[in-house]
């Protein structure tokens, strides 16, 4: 072999011993850095953990966040006479604005009896139309009128009407005082109706056990045959014939069995003086009577 050869292999020979010394040195550098960049993000993360776990309070240290106020079907907001009220879902106008402080007339409503929109004289305005408080349920953002000109005439044309179409002996009423249709021709000052007298011929019946009934008071609110039943709630009161002609009647063998408890009940629940306890009478002299004291409506007033 010459020399110049050997000199040849020996170059090769040295340049690959180089060229795989750069590899290695470049595969350990990448690894080096690629641990390095691992160690250094395991530290960073670490130490992140240990940073925010710093910063976190202990538990009960955290103050929760108070609850927003829930919107619940229990907050209706509506308006009466330009008042903002509130209702819970399916109360009735009547219920909500009792709740409110506000008064609207009734003759048929009874508290805890199921409304029955028979006489009108809750009549309010809902969105310009006619409506009974005791049946409509409040929906949110109602606009109602209640004490408005135009409705509180009408109340009192309603009053009148009652009172010229039946028999009201007002001064030898038993119920005298404690009347609703009395208490409210006050409130809305009935002097001589507008309307002309009937005079009906209506029957009275005495010859019951425990009550008597008189039809010449009678509203035909129905609030005796609603109201009133024996504890297997079979009705006691009914309403016989039709138009001006209906009377209310007592199943004898039923009223005969009521008891005495029952028998007040009814009278109170009556709004006029067409049923009456038999045995009692100006038990309250009048001039102490319910709403000889307070007029009709202050109750609820706000
Ligand atoms: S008797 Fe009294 S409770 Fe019964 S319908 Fe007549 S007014 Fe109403
Ligand atoms: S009280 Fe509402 S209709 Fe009689």
């Amino acid at each position: 072999m010459s020399k110049s050869t050997i000199r040849k292999k020996v170059k090769s020979a040295m340049k690959k011993k180089a060229k795989s010394a750069i590899k290695n040195k470049g595969k350990s550098a990448a690894k080096s850095s690629v641990k390095s960049a691992a160690r250094s993000r395991v530290k960073s993360s670490a130490a992140g953990r240990a940073g925010s776990a710093a910063k976190k309070k202990p538990r009960s240290a955290v103050k929760r966040k108070a609850a927003a106020p829930v919107k619940t079907k229990s907050a209706l907001r509506f308006e009466i006479d330009g008042k903002a009220c509130k209702a819970r879902a399916g109360q009735t106008i009547l219920d909500a604005a009792r709740d409110n402080g506000i008064y609207i007339p009734v003759l048929c409503f009874y508290k805890g009896m199921k409304p029955a929109g028979i006489c009108r004289m809750c009549t309010v305005k809902v969105g310009g139309r006619n409506m009974a408080a005791c049946t409509t349920p409040v929906a949110e953002g109602m606009i109602i009128e209640n004490a408005i000109p135009e409705l509180e005439d009408m109340r009192k044309a309603m009053v009148e009407m009652l009172f010229v179409e039946g028999n009201h002996m007002c001064p030898t009423c038993e119920k005298s005082g404690n009347c609703d249709l009395q208490a409210l021709g006050y409130r809305y000052q009935l002097l001589a109706p507008r309307f002309p007298y009937m005079f009906p011929q209506r029957n009275i019946d005495a010859t019951y056990s425990k009550i008597m009934i008189d039809n010449n008071r009678c509203v035909q609110c129905r609030r005796c045959v609603r109201g009133i039943t024996t504890k297997d709630g079979r009705n006691i009161f009914a309403m016989t014939k039709r138009s001006g002609k209906s009377t209310i009647v007592a199943d004898r063998e039923l009223e005969a069995k009521m008891p005495d408890d029952l028998a007040r009940k009814a009278m109170d629940q009556c709004p006029v003086g067409a049923i009456l306890k038999k045995e009692v009478g100006f038990a309250v002299p009048i001039g102490k009577r319910k709403y000889d004291a307070k007029p009709i409506g202050s109750e609820i007033h706000n």
